[in-house]
């Protein structure tokens, strides 16, 4: 049987490079995305080159029942999960005293409050058998306030204390918990930013570094993954 990984928004950018890299080394997938056709893709690419099975699912998780009804599908899908990933999130640039009414409302809900049921609701699954990995996508954002941030700066220091309540509960558990704080990549988070595209870091590096981290004996745990562009933060 093989090992079974969570991705959520996994039909883009780091949550695909994730599943692109789980899936090579032979893990069946569950991911949702907001697109039945993105998911339908997603589906059949990674199918095509791995021999490995893949669930999707359409889940809007800024919404409670889409992410109730999510949870409900991977716990009647999977008997085991290894691998939780919880990646879903939006940015949406703005300043805190002139974005748009609902912006702190809709990314904390994306960004954290998904995060935060999705792994209530599986966790069960990863304490039976004392073992399992969650990455929380956290960012730079997490740790670093800077113009434009707004809200999205707000969800992402919250994903990140999260991050850290989990990792000091789930340690008698053998669940190791990996925040990572990766700085500027270039998905579509970026669509429409005209800076060279040697300036980003690629999706496949943050994928890389999640599996690196999964690789180490159940001794140790990688708790934080900061990783930034050569050159600096943008
Ligand atoms: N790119 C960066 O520079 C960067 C840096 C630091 C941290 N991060 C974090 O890394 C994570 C992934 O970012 P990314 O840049 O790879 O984003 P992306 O390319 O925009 O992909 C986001 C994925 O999440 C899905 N998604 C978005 N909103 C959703 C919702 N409400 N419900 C379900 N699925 C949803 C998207 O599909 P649909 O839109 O079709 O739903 C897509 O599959 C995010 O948490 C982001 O904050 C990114």
């Amino acid at each position: 049987m093989n090992k079974t990984a969570v991705i959520t928004g996994g039909t883009k950018g780091i949550g695909k490079a994730i599943i692109q890299k789980l899936a090579q080394e032979g893990f069946d997938i569950i991911t949702c995305s907001r697109s039945w056709d993105e998911l339908e893709e997603l589906k059949a690419e990674i199918e095509e080159d791995a021999d490995v099975t893949v669930h999707i699912m359409r889940a809007d998780l800024s919404l409670r029942t889409d992410t109730d009804a999510f949870i409900k599908t991977i716990n009647q899908t999977v008997d085991r999960i290894d691998i939780l990933v919880n990646n879903t999130g939006v940015f949406l640039p703005g300043e805190l005293t002139s974005e748009p009414e609902g912006n702190l409302e809709l990314m904390i809900q994306t960004n954290l409050y998904s995060a935060y049921h999705l792994t209530r609701g599986v966790i069960d699954k990863m304490k039976d058998r004392k073992s399992g990995d969650i990455f929380n996508m956290c960012s730079i954002a997490s740790i670093t306030a800077y113009p434009n941030g707004g809200s999205y700066s707000i969800s992402k220091f919250a994903m990140y204390g999260m991050s850290k309540v989990l990792r000091e509960e789930l340690k008698p558990f053998g669940i190791r918990v990996v925040s990572v704080l990766p700085g500027a990549t270039l998905t579509n988070s970026w669509s429409g930013i005209d800076i060279p595209e040697e300036r980003f870091m690629k999706a496949s590096d943050v994928a890389d570094a999640v599996w690196g981290a999964h690789s180490l004996s159940k001794n140790s745990v990688v708790e934080e993954i900061v990783i930034r562009p050569q050159l600096g933060d943008l």
